[in-house]
């Protein structure tokens, strides 16, 4: 193991237990510490990273096995290991289950013995690990098979991804290119866009990008979670804190120490949870409910809402103090309309990833579908697109092509002004009308890029912000501004 690994004896010196210590120190990647007293041993494990504990349980005048075994919930990560004495009896075996000990040695103790075991026991901790991870990334790109080779069908352009995230646009390609930067930073991370962007990929991303990536990434949704309830999932709690707290919980905060924990609809949560949130962002500390001691955690917040928290700042609805902190920095995922180079292979990915271009059961995807979905909204965004490909896939037979037939209604009727909007074909009205029609219509498209933003659409379209104020006026544009807001 080429990481420095931190080994705690517990045990009162004796020359076998000298040796043995000696024998593990004399490894370049272990560093060995030596307690003898229960307040040594918690000073060591708050000052320090301790990665296995070898004690005594026999030894000394505290109790090793109640020790070992809170620690099972404080540090969960850490491999326990007991050093007994004489005939192993029914106290062993009551201390094994106690402190979920992952083996025992007996005195006299051999310092080859201990080598071993110490050396394999750390083995197994980071081939678990490693395990975890790996379920982990697997969750979030069951599909990866279906991403290799180019391409098929009338989808163009190649595919990018950053860890499953599916795009081809510019827009996409430069926040990829962002958060690929900034995943390496320890900066807590807001991400904001509309419903079904891709906000939780792109946070899963980041995490498995960062210096973070093998400890765990926590996920927990802010939204409709009562404060008592959210507090003892992401602080812990305590036995009987409360009706119905029957055991104790380590809280996410402290279970994702050394990694990350998204939070989902933080614009969700209440005043008196945004205060507890803002102490733990400024002094790492966690307090779990029904417990006097404060505990630290080392973890990396990434935070996400599909409401525009600035405006909810200026409402008075959330902490300035709290945004600022949330926002060490922050990305925005644009809506899908606002990106549609990425239609064609995220259609193209959805129709492999539900199971339509196996065994050729679907030839491929007519382009008057693909401009379909360029000219739709998509109040859903990505995941509109992907329940409508999953279900037109669902209604194709074998050996055909996805074309308007399979639409589902609110597309298929859409479909004739969507035809306006990309061919705008004379239609008997003035070119005059024509040409409003056309303005109104880029308009509005410029202000959804820029999500409402008058002055940033201003600027892009090379209006004042009077001039902008006028045209949104005069074509009725009014609405997406509340629907934004
Ligand atoms: N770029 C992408 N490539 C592939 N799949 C994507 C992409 N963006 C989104 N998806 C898929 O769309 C669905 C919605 O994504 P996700 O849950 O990340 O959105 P969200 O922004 O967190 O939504 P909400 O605000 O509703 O929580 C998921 O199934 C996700 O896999
Ligand atoms: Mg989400």
């Amino acid at each position: 193991m080429s990481i420095e690994s931190t080994i705690l004896f517990i045990a009162d010196a004796c020359p076998e237990l000298r040796a043995a210590a000696e024998a593990l120190a004399r490894e370049p990647d272990y560093r060995v510490i030596m307690a003898a007293r229960d307040g040594e041993a918690a000073d060591v494990l708050n000052d320090a990273h301790v990665d296995l504990i070898l004690a005594d349980v026999e030894s000394a005048d505290f109790d090793i096995v109640a020790f070992l075994s809170r620690l099972r919930f404080t540090h969960p990560d850490l491999v326990r290991i007991l050093l007994v004495g004489g005939e192993p009896g029914l106290r062993l075996s009551e201390a094994l289950a106690r402190t979920a000990a992952y083996q025992y040695l007996t005195k006299p103790l051999q310092a080859e013995q201990a080598c071993l075991v110490v050396k394999r026991a750390l083995e197994t901790r980071e081939l678990a690990r490693r395990h975890r991870r790996l379920v982990r990334e697997l969750k979030i790109g069951d599909d990866s098979t279906f991403l290799h080779g180019k391409p098929d069908g009338v989808a163009k352009g190649e595919a990018s991804h950053f860890e499953r995230l599916v795009y081809a646009s510019e827009a996409m390609s430069e926040l990829c290119g962002l958060a690929r930067e900034v995943a390496r930073t320890d900066l807590p991370i807001l991400i904001e866009g509309e419903t079904g962007t891709g906000k939780e990929l792109l946070a899963r991303a980041l995490h498995f990008h960062s210096r973070r990536s093998s400890s765990p990434l926590m996920v927990q949704n802010c939204g409709g979670v009562r404060d008592e309830l959210l507090h003892s999932e992401l602080f812990g709690h305590k036995r009987g804190a409360f009706t119905g707290a029957v055991s104790d919980r380590l809280g996410l905060f402290r279970a994702a120490d050394g990694g990350t924990v998204f939070l989902d609809e933080i614009s969700e949560i209440s005043p008196s949870f945004q205060v507890s949130l803002l102490r733990f962002l400024q002094e790492g500390e966690v307090k779990p409910l029904g417990c006097d001691q404060t505990m630290h955690a080392n973890v990396r917040i990434i935070a996400a809402s599909n409401k525009p928290l600035k405006q909810l700042v200026k409402a008075g609805q959330f902490r300035e103090d709290l945004y600022f902190r949330l926002k060490g920095f922050d990305l925005e995922v644009p809506p899908l309309r606002a990106r549609p180079a990425d239609i064609p292979v995220l259609t193209e990915f959805f129709v492999r990833k539900h199971g339509g271009l196996l065994s050729n059961r679907v030839l491929g995807v007519s382009n008057d579908v693909i401009e379909i979905f360029k000219a739709y909204r998509f109040p859903g965004n990505v995941r509109e697109l992907e329940n409508e490909v999953r279900r037109m896939v669902a209604l194709a037979k074998d050996g055909e092509y996805l074309t308007r037939r399979h639409l589902s209604p609110a597309l298929a009727t859409l479909r004739a002004s969507a035809n306006d909007r990309l061919a705008l074909k004379p239609d008997g009205r003035t070119l005059k009308e024509m040409v409003e029609s056309l303005e109104g219509q880029l308009v509005r498209q410029v202000l959804e890029k820029c999500r409402w933003n008058q002055s940033k659409a201003a600027r892009e379209l090379g209006l004042s912000r009077v001039g902008l104020a006028n045209k949104i006026r005069r074509y009725a544009l009014a609405d997406g501004m509340t629907r934004a807001g």
